[in-house]
């Protein structure tokens, strides 16, 4: 049967660590990068994930299965506009924020991770709008992603742990959900 990834916690070295760049895209990274996509979605299918007892994620990156590469996932399904289903698929290696917006955005149920299994409660200001450079598995190429709102802060999310950067690093202590003004709540 299926053998699912073992995703480390956030006490993990891996975790603290600045990934480096893949220099070549070989077969082995690509596989890896389809690889952690099943995770995501088989984390989302409730059977599967009740069976191998996988906590549902939408994004996940290199270092959280042990690996200190630039790389990372993102998976879920939406709805756009119009009401039509959009599935959200980024399978990227070596990605690069290339322009970020000066607006930010939040959550307002704040973040969550697969790594970190405590509760911090708090607000994660990220920017709304990035774009992005990186390698797209999928396509066998690189491309330029433009990510706004939710899609750009699991974006940002995982972009963090290619530098050893933790949801909660960005918490305000002292004022865990101050309201930025001009941010956009989500
Ligand atoms: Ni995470």
């Amino acid at each position: 049967m299926k053998k699912f990834f073992k995703i480390v916690n956030d006490s993990a070295k891996s975790l603290r660590a600045r990934s480096v760049e893949v220099n070549e895209i070989t077969q082995e990274y690509i596989d890896l990068l389809n690889e952690m996509h099943d995770y995501l979605v088989a984390s989302q299918d409730e059977e599967i994930s009740e069976k191998y007892h996988l906590r549902e994620g939408v994004g996940l990156a290199a270092p959280q299965i042990g690996k200190n590469i630039r790389a990372l996932v993102v998976y879920y399904k939406t709805t756009d506009a119009e009401g039509n289903e959009v599935v959200v698929d980024h399978r990227l290696i070596n990605p690069k924020v290339i322009s970020e917006s000066v607006k930010l955005a939040y959550l307002a149920n704040g973040e969550g991770c697969l790594s970190v299994n405590d509760e911090h409660n708090g607000y994660v200001y990220r920017k709304n709008k990035i774009i992005v450079k990186a390698y797209e598995v999928k396509e066998k190429k690189e491309v330029i992603i433009t990510a706004y709102g939710y899609e750009a802060i699991v974006l940002q999310h995982e972009l963090d742990h290619l530098n050893g950067v933790l949801f909660y690093d960005h918490i305000d202590k002292k004022d865990p959900f101050k309201v930025i003004d001009g941010s956009v709540r989500l």
